[in-house]
């Protein structure tokens, strides 16, 4: 069909869904609809378990096995938030291609029998590089990102505009027949809605009825929206919606959960968050006894933060401890949990659907949902909110349930399952080292040198904004200045402070010191004691960045690096450098010539691999290569152990694995992450090309090649072996 045709098919279908007012389970045959008890697709009500696969955070050749663990695990839909500035890094100039491939991803849901929710944003937020808005928005003249704003308002609309003509050419909405049920625009807007005054309420109003008025034929939901405008619905995330959520802000629309978060993000130099099964059951179950339809897990497989491409601060894995760990293994009990609530939930749908629902108090902190009618039978929600253990009676059988605990009756007699009965065994994740990179001959290494005033051709009488200079081409950018100690400065100190995220100060070629901030302490202080000559003095600053915020209003006005500089001698003497004349360089030499390629442009010849295997140990600045690693047999997943490196960022065969930061430690004394993900699509036979770019300072020869397996139950058991 023909684009033009397929927007007038669904222009037909628009009008149906509008005259049926969203209501009523008699509109159109084929296409999805709600009311207020749940989507009503092709005529029937669901009640739908979804979970959240981000198409660029694994690869192509993985989506296929995580969507039929997906499945598996009982899950109906796939979530995926639509990542604009992977899309459109220039304005107008698109990108679909590998881990880009929206529609490939949708096709393999669909192959699969899956629906599947399209969240459009543009704004996704995610733990993702500058909430997924490409960094050129910010040079629009005018521009302020997520108001009522001309530009930003052109801008959203046309990509937006071009995501669903893009889905609509591949017959993709379940209005043509397509599995995408569901799409989302602006996120969690709410948030920040005041921050816009009358604006923001305006603007809400604009996204509803720009989304609406591109004819999708299915409807669209604001997650975090209270004032989400008809006919679009506002949706709960959180880890507990069953009580957190004030409900639909219409009757005529259905209860529905957008992100339930299994665990949550990490950040470096923070400790994963762990959740536990019988938890996230617990609310699941208490959503849909408070007449919940749809719950998504927020992340069903997380992946990983290839590139550069988390936002600031996040670790390069992602929601590692979803159901499906970051390599896409089983994560047990929780996998398996889950996916036995929603058989048990699924087995009584018709009920939960169809019936009536009516509450009951049980005890002081015990309380009974039941849905019942004449035609689809009974089932009950018994609640024990209580923190120990509790017998409750319910039409005069006696129930025990475990602390905090939720049981679900079949036929409002039976108990099938109960969300603190976990039958499921726990797994443990192993690693096997395959290789050690310990042979200093097999290593070639060279080292950016540190630029000099002299060397920069762009200056100004003051530190400049770092996005501004790096247009997030780079993580980095050198500040360089010259300055003459005239008269006797004794114990000089080198204080200097950054709005983020990382500085490494030389001295007259020397490393002085580092200091970095982190996603609490957002301000960067460090106070370094230095040595100076008499006469002229070099100070150089690298400031890096560790990914562009993704929340919070006013994201265009953000500012970055260095904001004072100074050196501090005894007594009241100092020198104030603010202000002096800096110099700038853009990014490292080695990523101009591009160190991670095979063969690298040699543009710059002042970079030249070092031949004689020379390993620079705790030698900052430093590329390092490697050529001989294998590919391991079999099919686990291939990790990095890094443990012993500093901060940078590793390449395979040319591809960024992202950035690791193995010296920022917990509180607890470990690495945030010290295993980093390498994708068996990027590796092939034979020698494998591995290099690392290395700022403060590491041993190259302890890093390891591992395989990750799990010990217990990875498998998925057959539905008959569940308790019905
Ligand atoms: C989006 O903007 C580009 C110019 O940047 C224009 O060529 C294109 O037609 C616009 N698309 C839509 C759907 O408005
Ligand atoms: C669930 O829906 C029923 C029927 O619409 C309503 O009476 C009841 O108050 C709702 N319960 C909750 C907890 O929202
Ligand atoms: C960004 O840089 C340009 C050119 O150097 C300058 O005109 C502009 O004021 C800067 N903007 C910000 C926000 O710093
Ligand atoms: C990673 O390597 C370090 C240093 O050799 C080692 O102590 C640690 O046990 C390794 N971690 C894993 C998970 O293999």
């Amino acid at each position: 069909m023909e684009p033009g045709r397929v927007v007038g098919f669904l222009w037909v279908i628009g009008m149906v869904l509008s005259l049926a007012g969203g209501g009523g389970a008699a509109a159109a045959e084929k296409g999805v609809t709600y009311d207020g008890r749940s989507l009503i697709i092709d005529g029937q009500r669901k009640l739908l378990f979804s979970g959240s696969i981000h198409y660029p955070r694994s690869t192509p050749q993985m989506w296929p096995s995580l969507i039929a663990k997906a499945k598996a695990g009982g899950v109906d839909v796939i979530e995926t938030y639509v990542f604009w500035n992977l899309h459109e890094p220039k304005p107008g100039q698109y990108d679909f291609s590998g881990r880009n491939d929206l529609v490939k991803f949708i096709k393999e849901v669909q192959s699969q029998g899956l629906y599947l929710c399209l969240r459009i944003g543009p704004f996704i937020e995610a733990e993702w590089n500058y909430g997924g808005f490409p960094f050129w928005l910010r040079d629009i003249p005018g521009i302020v990102y997520r108001t009522d704003n001309e530009p930003f308002k052109f801008y959203m609309q046309n990509f937006t505009t071009k995501i669903v003509d893009l889905m609509k050419s591949e017959g993709l909405y379940a209005s043509q027949g397509g599995p995408i049920i569901l799409s989302q625009i602006e996120n969690e807007y709410g948030n920040v809605e005041e921050a816009f005054r009358e604006q923001g309420a305006a603007y809400v109003r604009w996204a509803g009825k720009m989304a609406v008025g591109l004819q999708t034929g299915v409807p669209w939901i604001m997650c975090k929206q209270p004032d989400a405008p008809d006919p679009v619905i506002n949706t709960c995330n959180g880890m507990r919606c069953g009580e957190t959520f004030t409900g639909p802000n219409s009757p005529d629309k259905p209860k529905m959960w957008t992100e339930n978060w299994p665990s949550f993000f990490q950040v470096f130099g923070g400790e994963p968050y762990i959740r536990s099964a019988e938890d996230i059951a617990f609310h699941v179950a208490l959503f849909v006894a408070k007449n919940g339809s749809y719950v998504n897990y927020y992340m069903y497989h997380g992946g990983t933060n290839f590139g550069r491409t988390t936002s600031s601060y996040f670790i390069t894995g992602y929601y590692d401890q979803s159901p499906l760990d970051e390599y896409g293994l089983l994560r047990q009990p929780k996998y398996g949990h889950l996916k036995e609530l929603h058989l048990a939930i699924k087995s009584v749908a018709e009920p939960l659907l169809q019936g009536k629902q009516t509450f009951l108090s049980l005890g002081s902190l015990q309380e009974g949902y039941v849905f019942e009618d004449a035609t689809s039978g009974c089932v009950a929600f018994l609640v024990n909110n209580n923190a120990k253990a509790a017998t409750v009676t319910f039409r005069n059988n006696a129930y025990q349930l475990r602390p905090k605990s939720i049981g679900i009756l079949q036929n409002c007699a039976t108990m099938i399952f109960e969300t603190a009965r976990v039958n499921v065994a726990k797994n443990i994740r192993a690693t096997t080292r395959v290789q050690l990179f310990d042979a200093e001959d097999k290593w070639t290494t060279v080292t950016e040198s540190v630029p000099r005033f002299s060397d920069t051709s762009f200056r100004a009488n003051a530190l400049l904004e770092h996005t501004n200079m790096t247009k997030d081409t780079t993580d980095y950018l050198w500040y360089t200045t010259r300055f003459d100690s005239k008269s006797a400065c004794m114990n000089p100190v080198l204080h200097i402070e950054s709005l983020g995220h990382v500085v490494h100060a030389f001295v007259n070629n020397v490393r002085a010191g580092s200091g970095h901030g982190s996603r609490d302490i957002k301000v960067v202080k460090m106070d370094v004691p230095i040595q100076l000559t008499s006469g002229p003095n070099y100070i150089s600053i690298l400031s890096a960045m560790v990914g562009l915020p993704d929340s919070g209003p006013f994201l265009e006005k953000k500012s970055f690096g260095p904001t004072k500089v100074q050196v501090d001698c005894s007594g009241t003497m100092k020198y104030d450098l603010t202000r002096s004349k800096w110099g700038y360089q853009v990014g490292l030499v080695g990523e101009k010539a591009r160190m991670q390629d095979k063969n690298k442009v040699n543009k710059a010849k002042s970079l030249k691999w070092n031949k004689n295997g020379v390993v620079l140990k705790n030698q900052p600045l430093t590329w390092y290569k490697q050529t001989t690693f294998g590919t391991p047999k079999g099919d686990d997943p291939v990790v990095l152990n890094l443990t012993t490196m500093g901060k940078g960022e590793v390449w395979v065969n040319g591809q960024s694995i992202g950035r690791y930061w193995v010296s920022f430690l917990t509180p607890s004394g470990h690495p945030s992450q010290a295993l980093y993900h390498i994708p068996r699509a990027f590796l092939k036979e034979g020698g494998n090309l591995l290099v690392m770019f290395e700022e403060e300072g590491g041993d190259p020869l302890g890093i390891s090649l591992n395989t990750v397996s799990v010990i217990g139950p990875n498998q998925q058991r057959s539905p008959s072996q569940f308790v019905r």
